[in-house]
């Protein structure tokens, strides 16, 4: 069993469980993509631990006592405080969530035919890259394409790989080298040190920006100081502190390891691009002491990186994702191992084997087990990274996912019982669940949107 939590609860949301024949009514509904239920008729809710957080007293304490003004404000100050502090970086620009973060960055630096390396991009950065007419790549070591296959940093970036790509495209089509840390895409895998100080020297020797995708900086952190040799002992604010002084810069999403519900940053140390971030942010977020959210927002992200890189948090916040992935792993369901950071990943090929890929099997596995429990997960398979030909032929993606991510000091051991139990009970009638057409998905990111229907 793991430690007891530390933290006790204050304040409490109620909770619902529609009976089954209303969750089957509701997931038909929405053409069976849960982005279409409404969170109430959702009993526990793994969609995303993007901005799902459970707020300290203490955040919120900051967050009434800050002023809200459109200029200086003092949560500004906090929050400049806790990026130098923690971060170790001496300037920034405040966003309202990471994508836009992402959006300034690629807006200032890629060119229509450029490329991005990562070890592998999410969702948004993917889009984001795209939008700006570059293309996405990813270079991440080739375990992380294997769900069972133990590893200690499975979302580390394959240098050999990354070599070769700047020899092949030449550095001046590659604006930036981004990593990911951790590497959600692959089962939120972590980035060892060694190799974030790999990936930045490949990068200076090539004098192209080296930027950190830091949504899960603090998570990233305890794995290095768990399994990286040299590092038992070293605290985990100092880990945090030379991750980020290997990097140009870096894009946050303050919504997970910020342990807030909304907000971002964009960290530039070169002055001049800095600058430009700013003005750009401007017309599109706001004035750089707010940058696109209430200044309470700040101040709930300032005590919140506080708080994400506290060693009994984040012992506490492994074993309680840890234990969900091992009551499942014991009873042979198959997920991506070892467990990651933030989330449980199913591996839907293998859980849905007689549902070929062009049938959406971790899709269909998602809706199913909202039928069978109420719970939400997302899939992170065909219908987000999968893309279509000119003929509109579905061409599978390489990863086949369902996460269930848990968000941050929302949920009890007993809820995760709960999904656990659930879970495997699907996975003994897994024989029934059939695939799915799907029937809608718009161009970038269809899969928000996305609709189907059971064949
Ligand atoms: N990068 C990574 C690795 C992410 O996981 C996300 C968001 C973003 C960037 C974008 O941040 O949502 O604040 O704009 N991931 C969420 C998820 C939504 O569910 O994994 P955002």
């Amino acid at each position: 069993m793991p430690e007891p939590e530390p933290f006790r609860i204050k304040m409490i949301e109620p909770l619902t469980l529609l009976s089954r024949e209303e969750r089957l009514k509701r997931i038909r509904s929405v053409g069976y993509n849960v982005f279409k239920l409404r969170a109430r008729d959702v009993y526990i809710d793994m969609l995303t631990d993007s901005g799902t957080s459970a707020m300290s007293d203490l955040q919120w304490a900051k967050m009434l006592t800050t002023e809200q003004a459109y200029a200086g404000s003092t949560s500004f100050e906090l929050l400049e405080e806790s990026v130098a502090d923690i971060l170790g970086f001496p300037q920034f620009l405040p966003v309202h969530q990471g994508r836009a973060a992402e959006n300034i960055l690629f807006s200032l630096t890629v060119r229509d035919g450029d490329f991005v390396p990562n070890n592998m991009h999410f969702d948004t950065t993917y889009a984001n890259v795209k939008h700006k007419g570059g293309t996405p790549v990813n270079l991440v070591v080739d375990e992380a394409y294997r769900p069972g296959q133990e590893g200690d940093f499975k979302g580390n970036m394959d240098i050999s790989k990354l070599r070769d790509f700047i020899d092949e495209t030449g550095s001046e089509k590659i604006p930036v080298i981004m990593l990911t840390v951790t590497n959600n895409t692959a089962g939120g895998q972590p980035v060892s040190m060694e190799n974030i100080r790999e990936v930045s020297e490949v990068a200076k020797e090539h004098d192209i920006p080296f930027f950190l995708d830091a949504c899960r900086f603090a998570e990233n952190s305890y794995f290095i100081k768990s399994r990286e040799k040299g590092y038992e002992n070293v605290p985990i604010r100092d880990i945090v502190r030379e991750m980020f002084s290997y990097a140009d810069g870096f894009t946050f999403s303050a919504k997970k390891d910020g342990l807030a519900n909304i907000g971002g940053i964009l960290g530039v140390r070169d002055l001049e691009l800095h600058k430009k971030a700013v003005e750009l942010g401007i017309v599109i977020e706001g004035f750089p002491t707010y940058g696109g959210m209430a200044c309470r927002d700040l101040a709930a992200i300032a005590q919140g990186l506080r708080e994400a890189t506290d060693p009994e948090y984040l012992r506490y916040r492994h074993q309680q994702v840890k234990y969900l992935g091992d009551r499942l792993d014991d009873a042979g369901v198959p997920i991506s191992k070892p467990v990651g950071g933030h989330a449980v990943f199913v591996d839907g090929k293998e859980f849905l084997p007689h549902i070929p890929q062009v049938q959406f099997p971790a899709q269909a596995l998602t809706a199913e087990l909202y039928v069978e429990g109420g719970i939400r997960g997302v899939e992170l398979g065909t219908s987000a990274f999968g893309e279509t030909d000119e003929d509109g032929n579905v061409i599978p993606a390489t990863l086949e996912y369902m996460r269930m991510a848990i968000p941050r000091r929302v949920y009890t051991l007993t809820h995760l019982d709960y999904v656990a139990d659930t879970v495997i009970s699907l996975y003994h009638r897994r024989d029934d669940i059939k695939g799915l057409e799907r029937t809608y998905a718009p161009k970038l990111l269809g899969h928000f949107m996305s609709e189907f229907k059971p064949l």
